[in-house]
């Protein structure tokens, strides 16, 4: 029976952090607690992104993942065995940058080249090697030209081909495309991605793109002050995020005062403003009754506009249009509501959106089954 049950266990995570800290320690008096008590695992295989605002440790993790840095406190285990002693030559986990770190003074080929030569490789294998990532990553024919006659998206692919030609289990990615135009980026988002699937590579991914963090991972994690705050699925994190941290830096969410004028077992009543709605109750992530006080946060891209030609139905309000921008997939609004504003993004689908300028009285119609209503007791600063 205990043999069956060793059986049935479940793999080992491809990559472990258990409980990392890393203190810098600038002077003596200065300490930095750049990560704090950070947790969390990577199945083999698994693409995930690492998001967090600036500051709050993403670099410092994916550093202490390649071997550049050593934790102050906790273990990184890869397939079960704690890698935490070991330099980066012996992980073989190689990091991708923002500012590629090309050599400036060798070709695509020497610099492709060179991860493969510190292993003392015979010449062929290293050249067959070396032309087979070329031919993968479309840069046959650059071969003998320095990084400075490159475009940024070459110079990227061959940072990119330089850490793939090492057949890492594992890679890291710390903004690499931040320098790149946003056509070259999704371009090359694209190609990470097929690269990743085709070769069956596990990946970290730090980018500051919500677009980038939410297409390209099977699972997003995001970062705040030093440790992991939720973890979970892009969809299942951008509809319903756990805290009003997550909803604002994922979602952009709007942010109002609620108060619940009645709860039942399976709804809230509740105000926001001058409006009533009705909420369901497995929205809120805490429980509620009545005369209670809550956070809602309200997608920009959950709430309708439309002329308003007199009448308001339910879940509608009627707002002052304050400013208006167009940004080409959607027209970004801010609109009075009650004594707030509120932003609103308005998709543009061809076929004639109308544009509501500056000082125009709209509809708004709100989807209660979309709102995220959070405790008082979350602690604000966590915004
Ligand atoms: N070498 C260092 N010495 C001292 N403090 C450092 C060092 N590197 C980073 N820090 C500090 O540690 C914290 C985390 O830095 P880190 O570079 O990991 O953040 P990040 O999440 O990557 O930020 P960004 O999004 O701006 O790149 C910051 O407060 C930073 O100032
Ligand atoms: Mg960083």
């Amino acid at each position: 029976m205990s043999e069956f049950k060793k059986d049935e266990k479940r793999a080992a995570p491809f990559l472990e952090m258990k409980k990392v800290s890393k203190i810098y320690t600038p002077s003596r008096q200065h300490h930095i607690k750049a990560v704090n008590d950070l947790s969390f695992t990577i199945d083999k295989g698994e693409f995930v992104t690492l998001v967090g605002p600036s500051g709050c440790g993403k670099s410092t993790t994916l550093r202490m993942i390649a071997g550049f840095l050593r934790p102050t406190s906790g273990d990184i285990l890869i397939e079960g065995k704690s890698i935490t002693a070991l330099g980066p030559e012996m992980r073989n986990i190689p990091m991708v940058f923002q500012n590629y770190a090309l050599f400036p003074h060798m070709t695509v080929f020497e610099n492709i080249a060179y991860g493969l030569e510190a292993k003392n490789l015979p010449f062929d294998a290293v050249a067959h090697d070396v032309a087979m990532i070329c031919q993968m990553l479309n840069l046959v024919g650059t071969e003998t030209r320095h990084p400075n006659e490159l475009s940024d998206g070459q110079q990227q692919r061959v940072a990119l081909a330089r850490a793939l030609v090492l057949k890492p289990k594992m890679m890291l990615f710390d903004e690499p495309l931040s320098n790149l135009d946003p056509r070259l980026r999704i371009q090359t988002r694209f190609e990470i991605k097929r690269m990743q699937q085709l070769l069956g590579i596990t990946v970290l991914y730090v980018t500051h793109d919500q677009a980038e963090a939410l297409s390209i991972p099977d699972r997003i994690l995001v970062m705040n002050r030093g440790t992991i705050v939720q973890e979970g699925r892009p969809r299942a994190l951008y509809d319903r995020p756990g805290t009003p941290f997550v909803a604002d830096f994922i979602s952009n969410a709007n942010f109002f005062d609620g108060f619940v004028l009645s709860a039942s077992a399976e709804t809230i009543q509740l105000s926001i403003q001058e409006m009533e709605f009705t909420v369901s109750r497995n929205r809120c992530s805490t429980f509620v009754e009545q005369d209670d006080s809550l956070l809602v946060a309200i997608n920009p891209i959950s709430v309708g506009m439309s002329p308003f030609e007199g009448e308001c139905g339910f879940n509608q309000c009627v707002g002052i249009v304050r400013s208006s921008l167009f940004v080409g997939q959607s027209f970004e609004y801010r609109v009075n509501f009650g004594d707030e504003t509120i932003r609103v993004l308005h998709p543009n689908l061809l076929g004639g959106v109308r544009e509501f300028e500056e000082g125009t009285p709209v509809i708004l119609t709100f989807y209660p089954e979309s709102f995220n209503l959070y405790g008082r007791e979350v602690d604000h600063h966590e915004r």
